[in-house]
């Protein structure tokens, strides 16, 4: 029997997330792209957008574990992105490239149920796509099979084309990265924002597009002018998700642990901090120190007693859940 919470009404999918932006989607073929359909003729200059009521903002957090991932999607996000950014605010490395495919299938089974509602996408670490196609597959099926992912994402733009068609043919639907691709750090020179040029900006919308027609469903921009991101979200008919990227993108995304104030050391601008959770844990961990050392706890209350745990063993009625 399945432990798993089960799919509520309203569980989001990959074809409502498209339904979204256009409202024209083909629910059954979500092979065929909104791209792909667009130049197929079948939807004109503004034919099939969706109405306002369905054109919602796709709101976007990274999840690592089960317990912020049910809070979060009781919360209403719509996807929960196991990032691999993982690698820097739960392990604690400088960066995301580290994390290995275990420790990421790992963290996305937790993630995975804890969730009823939102999309699953799982974050392919660096190394588990950057060889041969096969091999990229057969790790991206892994994160499907074993950890119940719904989606996997990959950076890069052109250079991601083929890659990017082959996992959608197999089934796996497929979130881009394009812009600031942070597994990049070493070729880049640095966390750096992109598309500061004309030259740049041509070469970020190049690979958004070129992430679209390979049949990606939707697209985090990362980093950049928002002009750029608009530009590009007017361009594609498939969702941005823009992270650092300006308010006009059709979703945006966030690290957790900066949107909840758990992470050291200065965070980037676009990082809006809702709440202080480094302060409360301190404060918490402080006042357990003192209580312990100062003899306030545990309590008589919050001990057993020898001859109350008696007389319960004798009585039919003890408590079949346990003793808490
Ligand atoms: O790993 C991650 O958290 C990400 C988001 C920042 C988009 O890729």
């Amino acid at each position: 029997m399945s432990v798993l919470p089960r799919a509520g009404k309203g569980k989001v999918t990959v074809p409502e997330l498209l339904q979204r932006k256009f409202g024209a989607v083909d629910s059954k073929d979500i092979s065929r792209t909104a791209f792909a359909r667009g130049l197929a003729g079948e939807f004109g200059s503004d034919a099939g957008l969706a109405s306002d009521a369905d054109a919602k903002k796709i709101v976007c957090l990274t999840a690592y574990d089960y317990p912020t991932a049910r809070l979060l999607d009781e919360a209403g996000v719509d996807v929960l992105l196991v990032g691999d950014s993982l690698s820097m605010v739960m392990l604690g490395y400088e960066s995301t490239l580290p994390v290995t495919i275990e420790e990421m299938l790992l963290l996305t089974r937790a993630v995975k149920r804890g969730v009823k509602r939102a999309l699953v996408v799982a974050d392919m670490p660096y190394g588990s796509y950057h060889s041969d196609t096969a091999e990229a597959v057969k790790n991206a099926v892994r994160f499907v099979k074993e950890a119940g992912a719904e989606a996997v994402k990959v950076e890069g733009g052109e250079r991601r084309l083929e890659l990017i068609a082959r996992l959608t043919e197999a089934e796996i639907p497929v979130m881009g990265h394009v812009g600031l691709t942070p597994q990049s750090v070493n070729a880049l020179g640095g966390f750096r924002v992109q598309g500061k040029t004309v030259d740049a900006a041509e070469q970020v919308l190049r690979d958004a597009r070129a992430v679209e027609a390979a049949g990606a469903f939707a697209v985090v921009l990362e980093a950049m002018p928002r002009e750029l991101a608009a530009q590009i979200t007017r361009d594609l008919r498939i969702p941005t998700i823009g992270i650092g990227a300006g308010p006009d993108c059709d979703g945006q995304i966030l690290v957790f642990h900066d949107l909840v104030g758990l992470t050291f050391g200065k965070t980037p601008k676009f990082a809006r901090r809702y709440a202080n959770v480094s302060e409360m844990i301190s404060k918490a961990a402080r006042e357990y120190c003192e209580d312990v050392r100062g003899g306030t706890f545990p309590s008589d209350g919050e001990s057993y007693h020898a001859a109350q745990m008696a007389k319960e063993e004798k009585e039919e009625s003890v408590n079949k859940d346990g003793d808490w």
